[in-house]
């Protein structure tokens, strides 16, 4: 069973809420989840996972510091990552307020470390996105999201 890491961060609650409803997707695709705060994730938690998911709040277009600062902190991990299923996703307060820039400032920095990340002809291309806390939609496209990830680490790690 492909084990997927859904790492986040969060002040008010969305994002928290998105990763719990991938979460669900990930078991309802047959995988493990498991979900961690940022501050409680080490490199070995990534390590240890066939598949990553990460989310974070937009701050001025782009993650939360706490976030990229495990990324900062993954260089001495680096190499070690290359071929795990990678995801993203986050929340921002307005629509076209940088919840996209978010999560692919995120992808950025995945294949850096060389996941492999999947995008979607349908819904949100290139993970999901959510305006506050997430509506019906976007439980939604966060459950389709953790499926994929699931069946897709399943395929190259199962
Ligand atoms: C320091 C800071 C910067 C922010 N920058 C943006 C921004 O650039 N665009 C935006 O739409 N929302 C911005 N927000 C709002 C948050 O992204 C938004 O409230 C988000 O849903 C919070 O997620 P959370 O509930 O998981 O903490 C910012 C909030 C803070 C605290």
């Amino acid at each position: 069973m492909a084990k997927i890491l859904i790492v986040y961060y969060e002040r008010t609650g969305s994002t928290e809420a998105m990763a719990r409803a991938i979460a669900a997707g990930v078991k309802d695709g047959g995988g493990e989840p498991v979900v961690k705060r940022v501050e409680d994730t080490s490199i070995e938690d990534l390590k240890a996972a066939d598949g990553v998911v990460f989310g974070s709040p937009t701050y001025y277009g782009l993650p939360a510091p706490r976030m990229l600062a495990l990324f900062e902190e993954s260089v001495r991990c680096h190499g070690d990552l290359a071929g795990k299923v990678g995801g993203a996703f986050a929340a921002s307060a307005n629509v076209g307020g940088g919840n996209e820039t978010t999560v692919m400032a995120l992808i950025q920095a995945m294949l850096v470390h060389g996941f492999v990340v999947p995008g979607s002809p349908a819904g949100d291309h290139f993970g999901p996105v959510s305006v506050g806390a997430p509506d019906r939609r976007v439980q939604s496209q966060c459950g389709e999201y953790g499926k994929r990830i699931a069946a897709l680490a399943a395929k190259l790690h199962g």
